[in-house]
């Protein structure tokens, strides 16, 4: 028995007619950059997170750069942003013309530290980008209630956070504009790469739609400097399907988390990342924390295991990003986490004896 990080095989048999029908109706309307589809899961997936707009983009990346650029962020704004995350969030605000200030994490979530975020506030800040990672919905009060007290804007990256709810709302909705990616591996994922932004500003959400096609509102009439970055008619399209599946594969992703939980008590060196969302998280990955983890990747993909480790290397130790100046042993929380943690398969169809075969090994 084998046990891949991440297994679409199951969902995409079940949806397997729906998504080739799907498809068919965009080959037959000839609507495969932007178009109906698009508009269509713009519409639903902005009342799925409690948001006025949904605008569908080519990526999650370009989702975050594009609410930087749309918002005005560039040349000499500082956007504060947690080192423990993949990569896309520094780049975006590079891209955009910004300067990305490091902070560190919370040592039982892994998620961005609200006291280091308050500390690192300059005269240059504009604006906050948490990060919902791993699936787990960052507790906003504090940002919230500092990015009013500072005028800044309020960027959630929900890219592994797809129908991540807290306190009931969900995530897409907790800020001033959101980002979403579908890249296949994602709860809700595509068939290729796209990404989304949501948002009640109307003024953002009608400059974000420019932007994204050359910054034009009539075509050939480019009145921002913008560029390729539409979401394709055919993801939207499969998106357009997935969507309705959401909250079931979310409540099966929970479920493995209370089996992986409940079984890995008995190990002592292993221990799991907390949850603090009262049922909200949706456990994109599954993090644990491994005592003496050298060589155990190895062991478990020579098992037939595919773990893998979100992230190896922090931001603020990544060579892209070695021009940002800071020291390796900056932000110890991310670099101890970066030390030990380990995530293991967890997928809609995932079996009990596959999850059993993982505990063993572990
Ligand atoms: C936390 C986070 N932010 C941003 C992105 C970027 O999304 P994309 O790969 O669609 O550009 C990802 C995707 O892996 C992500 O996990």
């Amino acid at each position: 028995m084998r046990v891949p990080l991440v297994d679409l095989s199951t969902i995409h048999g079940e949806l397997d007619g729906e998504i080739g029908s799907a498809i068919r109706r965009v080959i037959e309307a000839n609507a495969f950059a932007g178009g109906p589809e698009v508009e269509a899961f713009e519409r639903k997936f902005a009342a799925a997170c409690g948001t006025r707009y949904c605008v569908g983009v080519s990526s999650g990346t370009a989702a975050l750069e594009l609410i930087l650029r749309a918002a005005g962020i560039g040349d000499g704004d500082e956007v504060i942003v947690p080192v423990n995350t993949f990569v896309a969030d520094a780049e975006a605000i590079l891209l955009a013309g910004a300067t990305p200030v490091f902070v560190d994490c919370i040592e039982s979530t892994g998620l961005v530290d609200p006291d280091a975020v308050a500390t690192a506030v300059s005269p240059a800040t504009s604006a906050i980008m948490p990060v919902h990672l791993y699936g787990q919905p960052v507790q906003m009060a504090a940002l919230q209630e500092l990015s009013a007290r500072h005028g800044l804007l309020l960027i959630e990256d929900a890219c592994q956070a797809h129908g991540a709810r807290l306190d009931g709302r969900p995530v897409g909705s907790l800020g001033d504009a959101a980002a979403f990616s579908f890249y296949p591996s994602k709860n809700l994922g595509a068939m290729g790469d796209a990404g989304a932004v949501t948002t009640d500003d109307e003024t953002l959400a009608a400059r974000l739609r420019m932007i994204r096609d050359h910054g034009c509102r009539e075509k050939y009439h480019h009145e921002l400097l913008g560029g390729t970055h539409r979401m394709d008619g055919i993801q939207a399209a499969v998106l357009g399907v997935k969507l309705e599946y959401l909250n079931g594969w979310n409540e099966q992703r929970r479920q493995i988390a209370s089996r992986y939980r409940l079984a890995l008590e008995s190990i002592g060196s292993v221990s799991c990342l907390e949850d603090l969302s009262n049922g909200g998280h949706v456990y994109h990955l599954f993090v644990v924390r491994v005592a003496g983890r050298a060589g155990l990747l190895d062991r478990l993909h020579e098992a037939g295991i595919g773990a893998a480790i979100h992230y190896p290397v922090p931001l603020h130790r990544q060579p892209s990003l070695a021009g940002l100046g800071y020291a390796a042993d900056q932000f110890p929380v991310a670099n101890r986490l970066a030390d030990d943690i380990l995530s293991v398969p967890i997928y809609p169809g995932l079996t009990d004896d596959q999850l059993e075969l993982v505990v063993s090994s572990l």
